[in-house]
């Protein structure tokens, strides 16, 4: 019988450096495909890598495909998870329980196909191969270990949904479940970055929120998705504008919506340099939620005080109580968009 070592519930033992820190700040894990008493190991499927993440990688490489292999499997090597260096970010997997400890406690059982809903950027992952990248959806597909502590969260892969298009869901979970949490009836929303995959999710969950009295305006920079988001009637309003370009962007609203601005502002874009777009087009005592992995703390909290802005910030934690379920219930509720992502991510 395998002797197994004793772990720590959130995963601590696996900190290669520095020592005392959590797996996610930490630089390099031990990503030893041997577990511990109370871990789970997972046969992976796809990862699907976080959009920021990959959109860096993907510049860096000149969107040379065996370029971006290289560097990430470089990134893994090096550090033992998928932790973006430049952008800190992770993402998150599809795979199949191969391995629990007898110690682990919870309810999977070996052979359950799951979606890890914790970062890759604290995940012990090995990549034996990478099988293929489909660069427009930020998925890849490899041959490849990881490993989920006990304090780890997951989700069965739903029976009656695509598991590509659950992945590429569920990794952006938290957007439309904080939405439910933030968003009040009457409530006038602007979503920059509308046009995008937590956008149009985001967007669909506001007007549901905000309801017949509200007003969701979705933002983006370009036709194409301006156009997208069209399709799938998200939004009440929609807007081409440039979230870099913040007084650009006020004037706009500001005409939309007399003068009045956003009880809500989600950030949902996947480029630095758009915290000063939405605090400028959030009113007083009104809400931005900072999704987007690109955003910075300083930046924003400099930024409101320099405008005089008496708003509320909420950091795009990845997690709120139930967020697979409310994700996954955007698509089951909306056919137009269930189809929509099924082309576009399944
Ligand atoms: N907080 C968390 O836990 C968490 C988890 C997962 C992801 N994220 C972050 O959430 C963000 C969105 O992810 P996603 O998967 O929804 O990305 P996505 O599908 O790529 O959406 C981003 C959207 O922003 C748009 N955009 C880009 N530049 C713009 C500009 N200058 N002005 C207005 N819109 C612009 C993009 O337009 P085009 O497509 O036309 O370029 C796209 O529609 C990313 O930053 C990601 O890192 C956070």
């Amino acid at each position: 019988m395998t002797n197994y070592r004793k772990g720590n519930p959130l995963g601590t033992h696996r900190v290669v450096s520095p020592k005392g820190v959590l797996p996610q700040p930490a630089d390099i894990l031990d990503n030893d495909e041997r577990i511990y008493d109370n871990e789970v190991a997972i046969d992976v499927q796809t990862l699907n890598i976080d959009s920021a993440s990959f959109t860096e990688i993907e510049r860096r490489a000149g969107g040379d495909v065996e370029k971006i292999k290289e560097i990430m499997m470089d990134i893994v090597e090096k550090t033992g998870k998928h932790k973006n260096p430049w952008t800190g970010s992770g993402g998150m997997l599809i795979g199949t329980v191969k391995e629990i400890g007898p110690n682990y406690k919870g309810e999977l059982k070996v052979g359950d196909k799951i979606a890890t809903l914790v970062s890759l950027s604290l995940t012990p992952l090995v990549i034996d191969e990478i099988l293929e990248i489909r660069q427009e959806i930020d998925q890849v597909d490899i041959k490849g270990t990881a490993i989920l502590f006990e304090s780890g969260i997951y989700s069965i892969l739903p029976d009656d949904i695509p598991q590509n298009l659950a992945l590429s869901v569920l990794d952006v979970a938290g957007a439309p479940a904080q939405t439910a949490k933030i968003v009040k009836p009457g409530d006038t929303v602007v979503v920059l970055g509308g046009g995008g995959k937590s956008g149009m999710l985001c967007c669909v969950q506001a007007k549901k929120e905000a309801g017949i009295n509200g007003k969701v305006i979705c933002v983006d920079g370009f036709d194409a998705s301006i156009e997208r988001a069209k399709s799938v009637d998200a939004a009440d309003e929609y807007i081409v504008g440039n979230a870099t370009d913040a007084v650009g962007l006020f004037n706009q609203i500001s005409e939309l919506t007399g003068g009045a601005l956003a009880d809500v502002v989600i950030n949902v874009v996947n480029i630095p340099n758009t915290e000063m777009a939405s605090i400028m087009l959030c009113k007083d005592n009104g809400m931005v939620y900072f999704f987007s992995m690109a955003s910075d703390f300083t930046k924003a909290a400099l930024g409101a005080e320099g405008v005089g802005k008496d708003i509320n910030m909420l950091v795009g934690n990845g997690y709120t109580k139930g967020h697979a379920n409310v994700a996954l219930q955007v698509l089951r509720e909306n056919e137009k968009i269930r189809e929509l992502f099924a082309k576009l991510y399944a």
